[in-house]
């Protein structure tokens, strides 16, 4: 069987045609999904860039984005070390913005919430690692001994972390474990996240990134350093997949720059 790993970038001109493209191709790769394998397995990325992708599907979940969200099972790429109520939590986030506006659509047992309240974060952790074992094995979705998600969204800081795989913390040498806790220095604290196995196993991994923020990192990724990765977030390499970087045009800016 011949592996393929694909990196493609797509720019939009402004946030809001990034964000419909984004929202067209999560209910297209659903429907695809779904019809392949009965069930749309994705994990989603915290932070606020997603805000606009979740509020988008949920405004038009009855109309243009119509999904059979019964059959769409939502799981998360990493949590603060807080709980769900918390302004911080990434659970709180897309529950706000998504799934509780998407009413009967969604059955709860679809929503795989990271139990980031555990005051131990690695038993957190040891959790979401078991309920992911749990449903890869028994739904015989797995690569290489990994979970094969079919979609993983992840955003980039300006540090160039995705998840919550940061410079310099422990995560990014696990090669075993698919969920670890991690402990991030310069927030005083742990974060749960997918490990690169993980990420690596998916079918597509989409980064979703806006803003004159991240501009210069995404350089930085794409082009200063796109031979020799220094990044966490360069280290996400589907092993049999696709990495899309989906952009908006500030975020982009300084690609134009060194064209
Ligand atoms: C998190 C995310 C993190 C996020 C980036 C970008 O828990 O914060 O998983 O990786 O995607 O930090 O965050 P923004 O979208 O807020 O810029």
């Amino acid at each position: 069987m011949s592996l393929s790993s694909r990196e493609t970038i797509q720019v939009f001109p402004n946030p809001s045609a990034l964000t419909r493209a984004a929202a067209l191709d999560f209910i297209t790769l659903a429907k695809a999904a779904i019809t392949d394998h009965g069930a749309f397995n994705v994990a989603l990325a915290g932070g606020s860039t997603p805000k606009r992708l979740y509020t988008l599907l949920a405004d038009e979940a009855g109309g243009d984005l119509a999904a059979p969200w019964d059959k769409i099972q939502l799981f998360f790429g990493d949590e603060r070390h807080v709980g769900p109520d918390d302004n911080d939590s990434n659970y709180r986030m897309a529950n706000e913005t998504l799934i509780s506006r998407l009413h009967h659509k969604l059955p709860a047992e679809n929503v795989h919430r990271i139990h980031a309240e555990d005051l131990d974060a690695g038993k957190a952790a040891a959790d979401y690692e078991a309920e992911l074992r749990s449903y890869f094995t028994a739904h015989q979705c797995l690569l290489d001994d990994f979970p094969r998600f079919d979609l993983i969204l992840l955003g980039m800081g300006p540090d160039g972390h995705t998840a919550s795989l940061f410079p310099g913390t422990t995560a990014l040498f696990e090669n075993k474990r698919w969920v670890v806790s991690n402990w991030v220095e310069k927030f005083k604290t742990h974060r749960i996240t997918f490990t690169y196995p993980v990420l690596n196993a998916a079918a597509k991994v989409i980064l979703f990134v806006a803003g004159r923020d991240k501009a210069e990192m995404v350089h930085e990724v794409l082009v200063t350093h796109k031979d020799s990765p220094l990044y966490p977030v360069q280290f996400v390499k589907p092993v049999d997949g696709e990495k899309v970087w989906m952009l908006d045009s500030d975020a982009s800016g300084n690609l134009n720059a060194s064209a």
